[in-house]
């Protein structure tokens, strides 16, 4: 086991890219606190947890409140003795009206937008640095994505956010780095999660080969590719690596767009029957 004696938090770790995450660092023997603003889809993926012999606790967590984010560190100290890994990962903003650009946004928007995005990070660090220095030292992996990489029309608040963690990721690794934590992003492409398919795809399956064209692996990305980075960057054969975001995208960030222009185009006179997602 590649995180015996570890103990992590994951932010958003009931579903999604969370939960397959924090099933993944239990396997590899860590502690595991899921902190998630939503109650019963935590306690499901703990039991998940737990059924397959892991040690889990859950806790609701609002992580845009800031009382919510020191309470979580605290109550991982709590049950599990110390602090050494924390997965910022939660995210929900859509419903928020967040979509847009800078003259459709509304302030309100903008702001939860920063809140959940980078201020529960600078929190979340503020209040788990202490517990990892008394660890002896540990791990942060903040969620960014391809759109902290690149850009697209009408989502102001998702890129600028995504793009903040990236720099915060690499002020924060360089600043905690002599304490002995590394800090790191991961940049996800398109990851079919539970919410993902019943919110995009359940009404129109053909429509994610469409997506699928787009990435060189000829596929999207499942929670485990995410989990799986998430581990290795936690673990001990990556203590040489800080400040950096991962791109894991099945190399969607890495094409020639024109090529793909082209490419997609010719796909789509193929299959006149897809139902373009938007
Ligand atoms: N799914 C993708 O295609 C994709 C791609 C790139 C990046 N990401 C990023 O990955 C992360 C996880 O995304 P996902 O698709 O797994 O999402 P998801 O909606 O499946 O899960 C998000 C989890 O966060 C929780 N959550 C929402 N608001 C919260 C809050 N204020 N406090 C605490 N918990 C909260 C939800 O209850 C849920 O359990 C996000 O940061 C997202 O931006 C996702």
């Amino acid at each position: 086991m590649r995180l015996q004696d570890q103990v992590a938090i994951v932010t958003g770790g009931a579903q999604g890219i969370g939960g397959a995450t924090a099933r993944r660092l239990a396997e590899e023997g860590a502690s595991v606190l899921i902190a998630d603003i939503d109650g019963d889809a935590a306690e499901k993926n703990a039991a998940r947890i737990r059924d397959a012999g892991g040690r889990v606790t859950t806790l609701i967590v609002d992580v845009t409140r800031p009382d919510d984010l020191r309470t979580m560190v605290d109550t991982a100290v709590q049950q599990f003795g110390k602090l050494s890994i924390l997965v910022n990962n939660a995210y929900g903003g859509s419903q928020r009206g967040q979509r847009g650009g800078a003259t459709e946004v509304t302030e309100e928007a903008w702001e939860y937008g920063m809140a959940i995005m980078l201020k529960s990070i600078f929190l979340g660090a503020k209040y788990a640095v202490p517990e990892m220095q008394r660890a002896g030292g540990g791990s942060i992996v903040n969620i960014s994505s391809v759109h902290g990489l690149l850009t697209a029309p009408g989502k102001l608040v998702y890129e600028t956010g995504k793009s903040a963690i990236i720099g915060m990721t690499k002020q924060m690794a360089c600043e905690f780095g002599p304490l002995g934590i590394r800090v790191n992003a991961i940049c996800p492409g398109h990851i079919v999660t539970e919410r993902m398919q019943a919110r995009q795809w359940a009404n129109n399956p053909e429509g994610i080969h469409f997506f699928e064209q787009q990435y060189p692996v000829r596929r999207v990305g499942r929670p485990i590719d995410i989990a799986n980075a998430i581990v290795f960057l936690c673990s001990d054969e990556a203590s040489f690596i800080t400040g950096h975001a991962l791109p894991v995208d099945g190399g969607l960030t890495i094409q020639l767009q024109e090529d793909l222009g082209v490419r997609l185009a010719h796909w789509i006179l193929e299959h006149p029957q897809t139902q373009l997602p938007y």
